[in-house]
């Protein structure tokens, strides 16, 4: 019997939730689920060839250039035709890290990783589209300027 009460209320709960979506998914333009919403146009996809600050040590960087119709697949990796350890000296394209010619046991290989063979699982370009949501991220440089006991 409490347990009924609860799942009632746990329902009740999501219904109030799903009541408030307009205002909710700021995703979707806060428009309610059941209104068609203006589609946002298309963005440019950024394209300043000046590689960006990255937000930790390990993250994956941004493209800082276009990939329209640069094809990855069994047969080509365009990709590595400018990044690849062998390509830089033509391409003057920053080298693939040593990382992506490591297997997950960390040996050595000599070329390409499997693992690191699609470029867009990990990284993306950028386009000029206004953030949907608001991005309140410190950078951890910024973080231990501060005095200990300042809140951030
Ligand atoms: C025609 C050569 C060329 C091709 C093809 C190319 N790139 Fe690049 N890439 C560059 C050059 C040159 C840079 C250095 C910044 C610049 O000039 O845009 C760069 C920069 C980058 C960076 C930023 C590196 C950093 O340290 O910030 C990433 C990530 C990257 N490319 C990924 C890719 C991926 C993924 C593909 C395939 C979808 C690709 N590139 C295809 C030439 C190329
Ligand atoms: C599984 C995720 C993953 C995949 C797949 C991947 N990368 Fe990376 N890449 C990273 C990470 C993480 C870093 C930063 C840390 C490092 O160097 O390992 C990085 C770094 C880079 C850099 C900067 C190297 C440097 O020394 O500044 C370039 C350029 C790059 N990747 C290009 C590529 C290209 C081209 C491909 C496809 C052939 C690719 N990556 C596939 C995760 C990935």
């Amino acid at each position: 019997m409490r347990l009924i009460a609860i799942a009632i209320a746990v329902l009740g709960s999501s219904m109030a939730v799903i009541a408030a979506e307009g205002e909710l998914d700021a995703m979707r333009g806060n428009v309610p689920l059941l209104e068609e919403r203006t589609p946002e146009p298309l963005y440019d996809v950024e394209n300043e060839d000046l590689r960006r600050v990255r937000a930790y040590p390990m993250q994956p960087p941004t493209i800082p250039h276009k990939i329209d119709n640069y094809q990855v697949d069994l047969n080509a990796n365009r990709c590595m035709s400018c990044h690849s350890r062998v390509q830089v000296g033509e391409s003057q394209a920053p080298m693939v890290s040593v990382t992506h010619y490591m297997d997950r046991d960390g040996n050595f290989l000599a070329d390409l990783s499997p693992r690191r063979y699609f470029c867009n699982q990990c990284h993306v370009p950028q386009t000029d589209a206004p953030p949907v949501v608001d991005n309140t991220f410190v950078d951890i440089v910024e973080l231990l300027r501060q005095p200990p006991d300042t809140e951030p």
